[in-house]
């Protein structure tokens, strides 16, 4: 294992099942590679179809005495486990950006972000009301109770390899809910070494499993097994929609958080420094690979050269380069990334954009993709369309408020848009238009612990974080109690 840490033990590389680490049932090992150097860094577990069963069987045993135990215990250990994050966030940064590849203080940023839901569903756990609905009937009283759904499958993408299953976790055990944990097999060791801070605290046996391995067999596993009584995916809408086909056997609920394509749209009336501000802000952090970076940015053509030339300006004072190094734009994850993002430039020139700023040749630095203004840009193009994953801004010009909305809902995706302007009626008309579940409003910054995340339409359904996030892990059961 290649990573200096201060708490060495914090790197696990075996399965976290029933409250022990175990090496895999059949020895198998996955490698992992830090993406700046291409460098192996360690071999993880391959779990096997037993450890899956075992990992099942283990959540399922432990959610009958965990949905038992007092929301302000389940609290507590919530507390502690985010307590311990903070207390080891250096290292457990470290990890984040050897293995993902994302500048250190962005990583350092990720477990400070990721502690704070844990922190948030603590107090959040005590307030699970139920109801008493006014009688209909003499002589009998309707109640509600709000109850775990029970054990969940959790699995998670590797962008954010902490944040993203940490805050499925902790809405999950604030409920009342056990949890097998699958996080992505090319960032796994974050994962593996939040999870040795859960083991730490004292999570009772049973109560928190993670795995990796073959993702379709885990991922069919968790979906089609009868007591794993909820999934809660973050990745791709192509996998989500398959492990809804897996979940439909039982059935069972799912919450997707799935991939985006965001409008960033600057009116002419809007203040172009905090528009680049923002807009750089949203779009180079984790190198462009989060699902709500905007991705295709609108301005209106009476201030597109103003703004292009501002934009310019900010993205030649990037530094790019290994996330130790703690630059502003690291590497993209892996080859399949980059040559997606080749691929989007690359079509969009051919058909017509014009390539306004590129920081260096593509394939001079490995992984790392330059970060890259693209003008002119057209609905036809592939670009338009797709989420694009990398250090790329594509500059749409636009002439008037329903072009530009138009152009913004015409997408199979809804998760975040972004728009910036100083009339406080436009603010209403253009959110109230935009068909996306979460809309920045003179800021590129929109996640908190404190607020629903979440999209619509191809981009998922189902919140995280927030008092709407704990409510994906309950159900309501109501009670009629009569002869009164
Ligand atoms: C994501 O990329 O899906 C998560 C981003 C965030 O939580 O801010």
């Amino acid at each position: 294992m290649k990573i200096a840490l201060r708490d060495s033990s914090l790197l696990r590389t075996n399965l976290y099942i029933d409250g022990e680490w175990r090496v895999p049932k059949d020895g198998r090992r996955i490698p992992v590679y830090d993406p700046a150097s291409g460098a192996w860094i360690a071999e993880i577990a391959h779990a096997s179809e037993r450890d899956i069963e075992d990992a099942i069987q283990a959540a399922y045993r432990s959610w009958q005495s965990w949905k038992n135990t007092l929301a302000k215990d389940r609290g507590k250990l919530l507390r502690q486990w985010g307590e311990a994050m903070l207390q080891h966030k250096e290292d457990l940064g470290m990890i984040i950006t050897r293995e993902q590849g994302k500048p250190l203080r962005e990583a350092v940023g990720e477990i400070i972000y990721a502690a704070q839901y844990l922190l948030f569903y603590a107090e959040e756990a005590v307030r699970t009301y139920g109801d008493i609905i006014p009688t209909p009937f003499e002589g009998a009283r309707l109640l509600v109770l709000k109850q775990p759904v029970g054990p969940v499958g959790i699995i998670t993408p590797w962008n954010f390899p902490v944040a993203m299953f940490v805050r499925k976790a902790a809405a999950a055990l604030a409920a009342g809910c056990t949890c097998v944990i699958k996080p992505d097999e090319r960032t796994p060791l974050s994962a593996y070494a939040v999870m040795e801070l859960a083991h730490r605290v004292g999570f009772p046996a049973g109560v928190i499993n993670m795995l990796t391995g073959d993702p379709p067999q885990i991922g069919e596993m968790l979906a089609s097994d009868a007591r794993i009584r909820k999934i809660s995916f973050t990745g791709s809408t192509a996998t989500g929609r398959l492990l809804m086909q897996w979940a439909a056997k039982v059935p069972k609920p799912v919450t997707l958080e799935l991939g985006g394509n965001a409008p960033f749209i600057v009116f002419d009336d809007a203040d172009i420094p905090s528009a680049v501000e923002g807009l750089i802000a949203s779009k180079f952090r984790n190198s462009g690979q989060t699902c709500i970076c905007v991705n295709r940015v609108f301005v209106h053509r009476h201030i597109a050269a103003d703004f292009k030339k501002a934009l310019e300006a900010k993205l030649e004072a990037l530094q790019i380069g290994p996330g130790v190094q703690n630059p502003d734009v690291g590497p993209l994850i892996d080859d399949k990334a980059f040559e997606k993002v080749e691929h989007l430039v690359d079509d969009a020139v051919q058909r017509g954009a014009e390539l306004s700023c590129q920081l260096f040749e593509p394939h001079s630095r490995g992984l790392f993709y330059p970060p890259t203004i693209i003008a002119e840009v057209q609905p036809e193009m592939d670009i338009f369309r797709t989420e694009i994953f990398g250090p790329v801004i594509s500059l749409i010009p636009f002439d008037d408020d329903a072009q530009v909305l138009h152009m913004a809902n015409d997408t199979e995706y809804g998760l975040a848009a972004y728009f910036y302007t100083n009339n406080p009626r436009r603010i209403w008309t253009v959110t109230e238009a935009l068909e996306y579940g979460m809309v920045g409003i003179n800021t590129g910054r929109i996640s908190t612990p404190h607020a629903p995340f979440g999209g619509i339409k191809a981009s998922g359904f189902g919140r995280e974080g927030s008092k709407y996030g704990i409510e994906e892990y309950l159900v309501t059961k109501y009670l009629n109690w009569s002869g009164l």
